[in-house]
């Protein structure tokens, strides 16, 4: 007699029972992300770096979409696998994500271009304020799961990040290297 609601598996992120848009992101699809091009263009255009499931809901003024992205471990050259990251076109409407597994960060960027970051981790909370841009980087050898949910009028501007982060994250000597992205 009761509706049975869409379900996260909170161990490995998967989503079940609900209607799911899903889309994944490949090497090919990330040019001009990476500070290596060359490095990126000698991986398998083909080779998944994330992969996204969104709940099929309403997009209307005040509805929420809940989604989850699951991020595998690798590196471009020497840094890790990141989502493109964007500002909301609606720049003022918040996120929130929830870590589910994995290890690494969320870079979050303001639009004067400062930035800070913030251990992703299973169980992990962080509220995205509007007006920050966002973007997730696996930095651990596992996958990277995270649960977001954000208003379905907030849309997605990557364009204006066409400059990029100010901060990249790299590893070496098998540790996390956080840099300025030089001027690109
Ligand atoms: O709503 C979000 O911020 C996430 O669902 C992202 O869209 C997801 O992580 C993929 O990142 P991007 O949209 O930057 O490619
Ligand atoms: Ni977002």
């Amino acid at each position: 007699p009761f509706i049975q609601p869409p379900q996260v598996e909170w161990a490995s992120g998967a989503l079940t029972k609900g209607p799911l848009l899903r889309k994944s992101t490949r090497i090919r699809d990330l040019i001009g992300i990476f500070a290596d091009d060359p490095a990126r263009q000698r991986l398998a255009g083909e080779h998944v770096v994330y992969d996204v499931e969104i709940l099929a809901t309403s997009p209307a003024e005040g509805e929420l979409y809940t989604g989850v992205t699951h991020l595998y471990p690798g590196r471009v050259g020497d840094e890790y696998f990141m989502t493109r990251g964007h500002f909301h076109a609606r720049r003022e409407q918040g996120e929130v994500y929830f870590g589910l597994r994995g290890n690494g960060l969320l870079l979050l960027q303001n639009e004067q271009g400062q930035a800070r970051l913030e251990s992703v981790c299973a169980g992990s909370i962080h509220i995205i304020p509007g007006f920050t841009a966002h973007r997730l980087i696996n930095t651990g050898s596992e996958v990277l799961s995270a649960l977001a949910v954000w208003p379905g009028v907030a849309g997605h501007d990557y364009a204006a990040l066409a400059k990029g982060f100010t901060l990249r994250v790299f590893e070496e000597n098998q540790q996390i290297q956080v840099r300025e992205a030089q001027n690109e």
